[in-house]
């Protein structure tokens, strides 16, 4: 090899480094361990379970990193990766996710139907102060999320939402503002929760466009 040949490899391996610096500087370096969980593209693990934490607003992951830190919201293994970090880490973390599309996804179509579509679209409160309103009236159109505060549903893994739902019934998930999630979750059996779960978790979490919102046609 002569020294020009040399020169160029090591030109060339310098760059390599400093591509990789750049691209990892705009990440938070905490993020590193979360993808092995949460994907490299953000989207979380259906058939283990992880949520997607892509495109989820910001002060949202906040206040989860705090809640399991400190135990308003109970889970073992986001407890030991909660613990050591502070608030500016957790905001840099927030953003670093929010910031993240997922995927461009048509909803499925036609789109599902029965028991779920229903309480998502319609709740069952039969007009009374009891009983479940429609998630969507929270949570959006097709589950998608609203401001800061009520998080995407759709395309989350199904047993991911249950598993939620049933820890507001059990109390071991408990920092919902004004307790709106422990209300609605005690209201639910568990056939409730299996249909809406497996409801959302086939939606699309970025659809190009939207079908006609709120029919559940041929329920009511
Ligand atoms: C070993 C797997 C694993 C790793 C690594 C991991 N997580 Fe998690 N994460 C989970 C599980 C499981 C849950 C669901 C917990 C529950 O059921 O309450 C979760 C939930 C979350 C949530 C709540 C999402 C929501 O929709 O409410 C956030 C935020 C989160 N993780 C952030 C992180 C961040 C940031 C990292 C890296 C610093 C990380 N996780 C690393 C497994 C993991
Ligand atoms: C009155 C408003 C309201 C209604 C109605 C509502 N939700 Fe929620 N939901 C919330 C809020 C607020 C949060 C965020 C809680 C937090 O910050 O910890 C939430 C969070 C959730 C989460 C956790 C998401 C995650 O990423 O961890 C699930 C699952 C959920 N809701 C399911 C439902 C289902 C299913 C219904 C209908 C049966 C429903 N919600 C109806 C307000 C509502």
């Amino acid at each position: 090899m002569t020294l020009r040949h040399r020169i160029d490899i090591g030109v060339g391996i310098v760059l390599v480094v400093l591509a990789f610096a750049r691209i990892a500087s705009a990440a938070p370096p905490q993020v590193a361990g979360c993808a092995g969980c949460h994907g490299v593209t953000g989207m979380g693990n259906p058939v283990s379970g992880f949520p997607a934490l892509a495109g989820l607003p910001t002060s949202y992951i906040e206040q989860q990193l705090f809640a399991f830190k400190h135990g308003s919201r109970v889970n073992a293994i986001m407890k030991g990766i909660a613990q050591p970090l502070n608030a500016p880490q957790r905001a840099a973390i927030g953003r670093y996710y929010a910031a993240m599309m997922p995927p461009s996804r048509p909803e499925p179509s036609p789109l599902p139907g029965g028991e779920g579509a229903v309480l998502a679209i319609d709740g069952a409160w039969m007009h009374t102060t009891k009983g479940v309103p429609a998630c969507d009236s929270c949570h959006g159109p097709f589950g998608l999320g609203v401001g800061t505060a009520f998080p995407r549903l759709a395309g989350q893994p199904a047993s991911y939402l249950a598993a939620q739902l049933d820890a507001w019934r059990q109390g071991t998930r408990n920092n919902d503002p004004l307790h709106l999630m422990r209300n609605v979750a005690r209201q639910l059996t568990p056939a409730q929760i299996t249909a809406v779960a497996a409801y959302y978790a086939s939606l699309s979490a970025n659809p190009p466009v939207l079908p006609e919102p709120g029919t559940t046609s041929g329920e009511k």
